[in-house]
């Protein structure tokens, strides 16, 4: 399982420095195409966006429904050290301010037009 996800983060990794390239143009607003590539990774845990527990053997909060701002200020909180969590601490760490934005926005737009 572990392996898996350090498959899924290097093909992550790669997928993503090369968009970054071509979306530089679009630097401060969230961007969620690019951000939909970074967070691939997420859903290893998260589940998004059928919101099913991959990893049942402990409790993954669902963020698929939150706002752009909430999970902006809860990626910065894990990387600042404000929020303690060893596993969302070592994720946000890896992610840059311009990541955290898009990561946000593409989160936000998975339910957009969506009731659930
Ligand atoms: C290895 C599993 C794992 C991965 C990978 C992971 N997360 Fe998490 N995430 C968690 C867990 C567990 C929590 C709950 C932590 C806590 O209690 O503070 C969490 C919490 C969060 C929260 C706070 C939710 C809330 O309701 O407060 C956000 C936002 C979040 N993760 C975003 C992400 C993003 C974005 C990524 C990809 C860059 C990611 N996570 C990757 C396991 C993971």
């Amino acid at each position: 399982m572990l392996k898996r996800i350090l498959v899924v983060a290097v093909v992550a990794t790669i997928a993503a420095t090369i968009s970054h390239g071509a979306l530089a143009q679009n630097q401060n607003e969230g961007d969620a195409e690019r951000g939909r590539v970074i967070a691939y990774t997420c859903f290893g845990c998260h589940g998004i966006p059928e919101q099913k527990n991959v990893y049942p053997t402990y409790p993954v909060p669902k963020i698929g429904g939150q706002t752009e701002s909430y999970i902006v200020s809860a990626l910065k909180a894990y990387r600042a050290g404000n929020r303690q969590h060893p596993t969302m601490r070592a994720q946000a760490n890896t992610l840059s301010d311009q990541d955290i934005n898009d990561i946000a926005a593409y989160f936000v737009s998975l339910h957009e037009g969506d009731d659930s």
